[in-house]
């Protein structure tokens, strides 16, 4: 796990743009998975950017979401197809049918499920999925006490998942209970992971994530596991972690051999 600590969330975003970008000039037809809420927000904006003035190509891109609520229409304002469409798709030239969404008004959501999964393997599996990381530590939607080998199911949210994301809905009442997630499985299947988080809120379940122990009760420290995970804090983000000087000094000495970033 590799923790890059970044004065704010801004130069996160930067950090963490520059890493996309460069999946995606070196391999055109990548297959990405994407995160939605408040903290990849800037990420977004600084991509639509690059391929406005650097060119940056999305035409072969494959994209997998994380997750979608269960029983909002994809017009509904807080639904992650609206959120995806305003602040990525819309602004991108990424082929319609190469995005992918779970739907939040499947019949069978079983099925549904199952055919998501499908349709990751064929596409060949994710190269570098990017992740929030909840106040409560969930990735995805996958809560505390979520299987560590889940695949892409239905969740319930916790009180508190539904309190965090209540300010992107009129009524804090509407949050919906219930979820389509990728699982904590399907996630580590990823060949490269990025987490992002930003802002003193995310402070413990960070510490929790990078420096305690792996367990279903913090379904973010399963990135421990992970061979390439990347995790790019903001500094409030970072303030309980014990080896935060650590971190800092490996991201800012690295040698020339380490060609990773
Ligand atoms: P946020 O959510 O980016 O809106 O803080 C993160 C998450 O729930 O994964």
């Amino acid at each position: 796990m590799e923790v890059i600590i970044v004065p704010n969330a801004q130069e996160g975003s930067d950090v963490a743009a520059r890493l996309v970008a460069r999946q995606v000039r070196e391999k055109p037809d990548s297959v990405l998975g994407l995160a939605t809420g408040g903290t990849p927000c800037k990420l977004y904006q600084l991509l639509a950017r690059m391929h406005r003035s650097d060119h940056l190509d999305f035409s072969r891109v494959t994209t997998f979401n994380l997750d979608e609520y269960l029983g909002l229409d994809p017009a509904h304002p807080a639904s992650y197809h609206r959120y995806m469409e305003e602040n990525f798709f819309s602004q991108v030239n990424i082929a319609r049918g190469h995005i992918h969404i779970p739907d939040g008004l499947a019949g069978d959501v079983a099925a549904h499920c199952v055919a998501y999964e499908r349709m990751i393997r064929d596409a060949g599996g994710i190269d570098l999925q990017i992740l929030g990381l909840g106040s409560d530590g969930h990735l995805g939607f996958n809560e505390p006490g979520s299987s560590l080998a889940s695949r892409t199911r239905i969740k319930t949210l916790t009180e508190r998942t539904r309190c965090d994301n209540a300010r992107f809905f009129t009524n804090p009442c509407d949050v919906p209970h219930h979820v389509i997630t990728m699982g904590l499985g399907t996630i580590m299947e990823s060949r490269m992971c990025l987490l992002l988080a930003f802002g003193s809120g995310k402070a413990q379940a960070v510490a929790a994530s990078v420096e305690g122990p792996v367990t279903a009760s913090v379904p973010g420290s399963l990135l421990q596991f992970h061979t390439r995970a990347k995790v790019i804090l903001d500094a409030e983000a970072a303030s309980l972690l014990a080896r935060a000087a650590y971190y800092q000094w490996v991201y800012k000495n690295k040698p020339e051999w380490q060609t990773d970033l």
